[in-house]
């Protein structure tokens, strides 16, 4: 394991958590310039017109409200209305597609599952909402994954609300050890898997911390989802991953309306387009919202150089 990994990334990590460098860093112009590489915008509107410029560009869309862990059930209220909104902004109930080029990603800690009393009946409920307002907009929804706490809970709230709409998504993490079980489970008919890395700093007790366990354990979940009767969603930027896909959909057959890549908002921009040109569904992330610091940290703890440019952007602002 490299010193990033050992030491910068932990370390960042422990930043996300802290509220006082959250409201600075929110007040700071400088910081805003750097986040929009990563988030294109606060409301709506900014949300939907990167929309549309994916969309002429022959990429599909899934997109997050940003927000996490709400305290309290009036806050969860306020994600489930900007969900909603969001939804009727982008309503294609005329236009019924096999892959729907719209989804919103949403995160149940945003919707209350951290809440002390019912969080998780909380969550379910709201989630529950959102889906019924996306089956009738003509959209997807996909539940992303947070820290390892959460999984069985999320994944018990996925369980309980596919046996309602079938077409609902699940992230799951390949650093997570429980995740190759948790892919043949998940790997039936129509159900839709996000497969991605894994962003929180995890203990080695629960998951792999070398770079290289990491990508050998998504390769190995991969190739569950492909052989299972699933929509595999191959979420990553990782080149040894992008490469390794072409041959395990020959090897199962998989025509190209039964997989997709993913990539977060302005991240290999160049390769999404390239993938998209030869015939690929390619969704991208595409966060919005005034609460972006903590995804914005992620981001940050995930590679060296993005920490670089941005602690460079703040010094040159100051000189
Ligand atoms: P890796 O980190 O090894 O990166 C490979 C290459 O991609 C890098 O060398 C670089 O070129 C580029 N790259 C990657 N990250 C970059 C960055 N931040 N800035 C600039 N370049 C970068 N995680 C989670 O825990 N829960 C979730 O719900 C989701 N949801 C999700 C949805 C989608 C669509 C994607 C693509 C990713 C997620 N993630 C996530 C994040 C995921 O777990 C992971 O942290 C990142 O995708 C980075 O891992 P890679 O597989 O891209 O490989």
């Amino acid at each position: 394991m490299g010193v990033f990994e050992r030491v910068a990334r932990p370390a960042i990590m422990a930043v996300s958590r802290s509220d006082g460098l959250r409201r600075t860093a929110e007040r700071l112009p400088v910081t805003r310039q750097v986040v929009r590489r990563f988030v294109p915008g606060e409301t709506v509107r900014d949300a939907l017109d990167s929309v549309a410029q994916l969309r002429n560009s022959d990429r599909l869309v899934s997109i997050d409200y940003l927000g996490e862990d709400v305290t309290d059930a009036d806050a969860a209220n306020t994600t489930v209305d900007a969900y909603l909104a969001l939804l009727d902004a982008l309503d294609r109930r005329d236009a019924p597609e096999a892959v729907r080029p719209l989804e919103v990603s949403l995160k149940l800690s945003a919707l209350g599952q951290a809440l002390p009393r019912d969080g998780e009946k909380i969550a379910l409920e709201n989630a529950h909402t959102i889906c019924e307002r996306a089956q009738r907009a003509g959209a997807w929804v996909t539940v992303d994954a947070e820290d390892h706490s959460t999984t069985d809970s999320t994944l018990s709230i996925v369980r309980d609300l596919r046996t309602e709409f079938g077409w609902l998504g699940t992230v799951l993490q390949a650093y997570l050890r429980r995740t190759e079980a948790d892919c043949r489970e998940f790997a039936v008919s129509g159900a839709r898997i996000r497969l991605c890395k894994g962003a929180y700093d995890e203990p080695a007790s629960v998951a792999y911390r070398d770079r290289d366990d990491v990508t050998a354990s998504y390769l190995a979940c991969l190739r569950v989802l492909m052989a299972g009767d699933g929509y595999p969603m191959v979420a990553s930027h990782d080149p040894a991953i992008i490469e390794a896909v072409p041959a395990l959909t020959r090897e199962f057959s998989r025509g190209v309306d039964d997989f997709e890549y993913q990539m977060l908002y302005g991240i290999r921009d160049a390769e999404q387009r390239r993938l998209a040109a030869e015939g690929n569904h390619v969704r991208v992330y595409v966060p919005f919202g005034t609460q972006w610091y903590g995804y914005f940290v992620r981001r940050l703890a995930e590679r060296p150089a993005n920490l670089t440019f941005f602690l460079r952007a703040l010094t040159e602002r100051r000189h």
